[in-house]
């Protein structure tokens, strides 16, 4: 299980959990993985809460955060405002969410109803930036980023603090962008990975990116949920494995969503999932649900670009978690859903996958007449 980067990192295992809760990011590193605290719902005020509570708890174990700065979305490199992009969008499409909120019964919002004001405006360089600038001046290992090659100057950033700096990649094109941008570690997604994806299986996208990498790290993800499916990684030439979907069912974060999210999480299975862009505008895999089916539909007005499509939907999801509507209820969630049949303590995924990947690499080394 010492593989070169867990060594680097002083790992026990080379696992890596990307997560939005930062009690699953305490267990991950306490159990001897790396947590990664995904900040894109959070304020920057709130990562650095959120970074000062680990730093007190972990005891010098590390962790990392995640970022998101995408390669592109609606108004990038301009001057925009939010009422801008929302003026941007068409009747048609606000129409269209009034309409599947009428179609499924999904009553308005309480009076006192205390929103959540997820930030509309995260998935963007300058939000990225700033949790990057709060990450730094936490005593962090690996700092992350999804949807693109991190900007040069972010890259430097982290390694004049000594912080890796890692980046999701979904083909063999990208792994060769971040590593010549001077990105540390390729974290080298499957298709049956929950969130954004492409269209590239874990098999056949791992051993293309370990050959493309060189000397670079590189980790598996998508569909890692047992130590043999680990095993297999490690096969295939991954340094470690990076882990998204199995952290939803914990017991740790199940606070982080609504129950009828955990109750659709626990019933579904691996044929249950899709790769649809209705969301965030960009294809991610997610649940299959009466609103990933209708955006798709012959009445859809189309997707909206990145932040745009969120936007469209951000007060609809409040009133549809708010009340527990199974039909449009989703979440992002790979296709290893199928095996995320009960709520589970962080800890005992840990020691279940570590000590499962140990013994399928014994048997493997016995086939092999070691
Ligand atoms: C609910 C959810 C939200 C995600 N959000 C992000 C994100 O904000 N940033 C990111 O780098 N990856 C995100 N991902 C992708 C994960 O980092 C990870 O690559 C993926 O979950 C691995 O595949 P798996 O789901 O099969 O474990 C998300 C995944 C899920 C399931």
């Amino acid at each position: 299980m010492q593989t070169r980067l867990a060594k680097k990192l002083g790992l026990e295992a080379p696992i890596f959990a990307f997560t939005r809760a930062k009690e699953v990011v305490l267990e991950v590193s306490l159990a001897g993985g790396l947590g990664v605290l995904g900040a894109i719902a959070m304020s920057p005020e709130e990562l650095d809460e959120a970074c000062t509570w680990l730093d007190e708890r972990l005891g010098g174990k590390p962790y990392g955060v995640d970022t998101v700065m995408p390669m592109s979305y609606a108004g990038k490199g301009e001057e925009w405002t939010e009422e801008k992009l929302r003026a941007m969008i068409s009747p048609a499409h606000h129409a269209f969410v009034a309409h599947l909120l009428e179609k499924y019964g999904v009553d308005e919002l309480p009076d006192d109803y205390e929103r959540k004001g997820e930030d509309l405006l995260g998935w963007s360089d300058e939000r990225g930036r700033a949790h990057l600038e709060v990450a730094l001046r936490h005593p962090i290992a690996l700092i992350a980023n999804a949807l693109g090659t991190p900007p040069p100057d972010c890259i430097e950033a982290a390694h004049a603090k000594g912080v890796l700096v890692g980046a999701l990649c979904g083909k063999k094109k990208q792994a060769m962008a971040h590593k010549a941008a001077g990105v540390d570690v390729i974290i080298a997604q499957g298709t049956e990975a929950g969130g954004h994806t492409g269209e590239v299986a874990g098999m056949v996208l791992t051993p293309e990116v370990v050959d493309a990498a060189g000397d670079t790290y590189v980790l598996t993800a998508g569909g890692i949920g047992s130590g043999r499916q680990m095993a297999a990684a490690l096969a295939l030439g991954a340094d470690g494995v990076w882990m998204g979907s199995v952290w939803l069912t914990t017991t740790e974060h199940v606070e982080y969503h609504a129950p009828i999210v955990i109750e659709k999480l626990l019933e579904a299975k691996s044929t249950d999932t899709v790769r649809s862009r209705a969301i965030s505008g960009k294809p991610a895999r997610q649940l299959k649900t009466a609103w990933t089916e209708a955006w798709a539909s012959k009445e859809s007005p189309g997707y909206l670009p990145i932040p745009m499509m969120w936007m469209v939907q951000a007060e609809a999801a409040e009133r549809i978690y708010h009340h527990g509507n199974k039909p449009l209820a989703g979440s992002p969630v790979g296709q290893i859903v199928g095996r995320m049949n009960e709520i589970v303590p962080t800890a005992k995924v840990m020691s279940d996958i570590i000590s499962e990947c140990k013994a399928t690499l014994k048997r493997m080394g016995a086939l092999g007449g070691m």
